[in-house]
């Protein structure tokens, strides 16, 4: 149990590392909680500081999905593997493990959108995300990207294109009959990133959300 709670916090530690802000702040002095869209995400960075700083922070965000997945799973075959294999349990190892790797994931999602350093003012959870689902199976995180991308080539809006990756993979993890922990991380985990972008909807329905390389409105 002391394990499995640790497990949880470090996800969440993971999660809360703020790249975005660091790399904005660190470089550019400037403080992406106050300008363009608030978040601290790949996305603002772009329309902050611009392309190649945006980019380094998306691959951090994915590798800290990847990261909080993977370290599970090691302390697992290191410290809970031996004992389990050891009463010949294997089907309860696994089942364990979906559920213990879904609860990391959810609490990076946690750590990247409330991180603890920042006032817990972050990201909207969609690069980590998309670690996380590669790490689960890459074949989901390559559909995720997959869907995000058709919605970028089509609006240009990341935005919408983060919601559609967040309802595409719910689906499809319930389509395909995903193990229930992966289910319920497309379903808890899509909520979520589509929560996270309350503000984005409201603009997009007004017609003000703005597409890749055009400035906030609010901003003007
Ligand atoms: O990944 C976040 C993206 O979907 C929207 O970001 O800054 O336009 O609210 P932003």
């Amino acid at each position: 149990i002391g394990l499995n709670f640790g497990l949880l916090v470090a996800g969440y530690l993971l999660g809360s590392i703020p790249t975005g802000y660091l790399i904005a702040r660190g470089f550019y002095g400037i403080d992406l909680r106050e300008v363009g869209s608030g978040s601290t995400g790949a996305t603002n960075v772009l329309r902050s500081c611009g392309k190649s700083p945006a980019l380094l922070v998306l691959l951090v965000d994915v590798l800290k999905g990847v990261l909080a997945i993977a370290f599970v799973l090691l302390i697992y075959s290191l410290e809970i593997t031996p004992k389990i294999a050891a009463s010949a349990n294997i089907s309860n190892l696994n089942t364990l493990l979906y559920w213990m790797t879904t609860a990391a994931g959810l609490m990076a999602l946690l750590g990247h959108t409330k991180p603890v350093w920042i006032a817990f003012k972050g990201g909207k959870a969609v690069a980590t995300s998309l670690g996380i689902l590669l790490a689960f199976d890459w074949k989901l995180g390559l559909a995720t990207l997959g869907i995000f991308a058709l919605f970028i080539a089509i609006s240009r809006i990341v935005s919408l294109s983060s919601i559609a990756g967040a309802v595409g993979i719910a689906s499809l993890m319930v389509i395909t009959g995903q193990p229930l922990p992966y289910q319920i991380f497309g379903i808890v985990g899509g909520i979520y990133v589509i929560w996270r972008h309350r503000e984005n909807i409201e603009r997009l329905l007004k017609g003000t959300e703005p597409r890749i390389g055009e400035t906030l409105s609010t901003e003007a």
